[in-house]
């Protein structure tokens, strides 16, 4: 598909079809959108009134133009409140926009859309974004493509002519996104560690990234325990991934993004068993990972000023002789010791290490993102990430990424008292705690492997997958993440 920003009049573009974007209690047709009408023998009032349009946020009608029009179809796109018109109305509206082309078979489309936040540039970028989002259709793991192959192949965004670096920042984005897809999409039998520290390397090698892929032996030396020991029952062997993207000269800072990354997460002998426990989805437990890989992809293309270290702790969570028994003992690479009371909080164990690893790279600032906790989908949905940070400067750097990404994310107490429930008697603390607040303590787990850099961590557990339909999103791996990440890296 090609995103083109070019400045065609509104009653003069051709092709198979125009959507146009209109706000709620829009009373008469306005300006060139009311000569179109014309233009179209009142095609577009009938529409309107046939359909009772009204304009909402997220509603949309059809009406095919008769009569040998250059223009085959109208798409009325609802805009919602003319007042509340943010980036992410006009991102929905790309995705709608999208969906309805697909659907109504048309190849090249006009799009009509307004500036939100008086950001020309953000606008088309967001757009771009929806219209590429939404078209994202996964016929990997079928004989015969789904929608038989059927592809939009033109989009033109009128009235923006010169913006073309922001549908190039989109396109790269979207890459991401959309690896990101695909990493979290594919089953366990299809993504393993091996096979995601592969997709580094090709990333690596594509876009001129630096890459180092620590085999369990160097993971040995360097003394990490708690990786070790999630991995040591499966038959494949851990990968511990590090991306380093530099950019020419000096960076401005260093950040170091880390991703959770289990291929698969069976619980170990605290296996996932009975229904509601959702085995058969442990396929995304690296979700983190998959954001991660997707957010090197995006900055590699667009390549800020700024050094950025992407690292996974990739392995599967299994059963097998050489498994972790509960109560267990590990050391992290940090001498920490973990008495392990449940194996299927392993994300963190990873996790730890990773953290460690990281600090010592001497990075300004750090942010992990993991599928990592039930608790977090019962606090806030499966449409929202909790953030967690004692670092109140880098939680609003994240939260104003996020809201400028159109990603939902809510920030979290980081309660220090709630360790109390990590006490161990014979270790240094446990791996769970109670029940209640699950996903706090778990981020109280990671606190202990950061000493002193700012770092926040996001618990992705809900947003990762979606089984509906939803904004950019179609039912699916949403690729969470990537594009808070991306932000957050560009507005260093
Ligand atoms: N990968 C899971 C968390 C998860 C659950 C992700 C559902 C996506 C959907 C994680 O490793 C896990 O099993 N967490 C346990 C922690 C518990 C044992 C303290 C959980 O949330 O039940
Ligand atoms: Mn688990
Ligand atoms: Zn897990």
């Amino acid at each position: 598909m090609e995103i083109r920003a070019i400045d065609t009049p509104l009653l003069d573009w051709t092709g198979d079809c125009l959507a146009i974007g209109l706000f709620e209690e829009t009373e008469e047709l306005q300006g060139d959108v009311a000569q179109l009408n014309e233009k179209f023998a009142d095609a577009l009032k009938e529409i309107i009134e046939e359909t009772e349009f009204k304009g909402k946020e997220g509603s949309s009608a059809v009406t095919r133009i008769g009569g040998g029009s250059p223009v085959r179809k109208v798409f009325l796109i609802g805009l919602g409140n003319q007042e509340t018109l943010k980036l992410d109305n006009v991102r929905r509206a790309g995705a709608t926009v999208a969906r309805l082309a697909k659907k109504e078979k048309c190849k090249t489309v006009g799009v009509n859309l307004p500036t939100a936040n008086n950001d020309p540039a953000a606008t088309v970028q967001a757009i771009a974004e929806g219209v590429q989002l939404a078209s994202y259709q996964d016929n990997r793991f079928k004989s015969e493509p789904e929608d038989k192959g059927f592809c939009v192949e033109r989009v033109d965004l009128l009235g923006f002519a010169g913006q073309e670096a922001a549908i190039a920042r989109a396109n790269s984005i979207c890459a991401g996104v959309n690896l990101a897809r695909e990493l979290v999409a594919a089953p366990a039998n299809e993504v393993t560690p091996i096979t995601l520290a592969e997709t580094a390397q090709k990333i690596a090698q594509e876009h001129g990234l630096q890459v180092e892929i620590l085999e369990r032996e160097d993971c040995e030396k360097l003394g990490m325990g708690a990786f070790l020991g999630v991995a040591q029952a499966s038959d494949l062997p851990p990968k511990f991934i590090h991306l380093t993207y530099k950019p020419e000269g000096t960076p401005k800072r260093k950040l170091a993004i880390i991703g959770k990354g289990l291929t698969f997460d069976s619980g170990g002998l605290n296996i996932k068993a009975g229904p509601g426990s959702s085995i058969e989805m442990m396929k995304m437990d690296m979700g983190g990972a998959g954001a991660t890989l997707g957010a090197a992809k995006a900055i590699a293309q667009l390549k800020p000023d700024v050094e950025v270290h992407f690292i996974s702790a990739a392995t599967e969570n299994m059963i097998s002789g050489r498994a972790l028994h509960p109560g267990d003992i590990l050391k992290a690479s940090n001498g920490k010791t973990i008495e392990v009371n449940n194996t299927d909080a392993e994300g963190r164990l990873t996790l730890a290490d990773a953290l460690v690893f990281a600090e010592k790279l001497g990075v300004d600032a750090i942010v992990d993102l993991a599928t990592l906790t039930g608790a977090c989908i019962i606090a806030l949905g499966d449409e929202i990430a909790g953030l967690f940070s004692p670092d109140d400067k880098l939680a609003q750097q994240l939260a104003q990424a996020a809201e400028a990404a159109g990603e939902k994310l809510w920030r979290m107490p980081f309660e220090e008292k709630y360790f109390e429930g990590l006490k161990s008697g014979i270790a240094d603390f446990k791996n769970t705690g109670p029940r209640g607040g699950g996903s706090i303590t778990a981020a109280l787990f990671l606190k202990q492997f950061v000493k002193e850099t700012p770092w926040a961590h996001l618990d992705i557990a809900g947003p990762v997958w979606t089984d509906k339909e939803n904004g950019c999103n179609n039912p699916g791996a949403t690729g969470y993440g990537v594009r808070t990440l991306v932000h957050w890296v560009l507005s260093q």
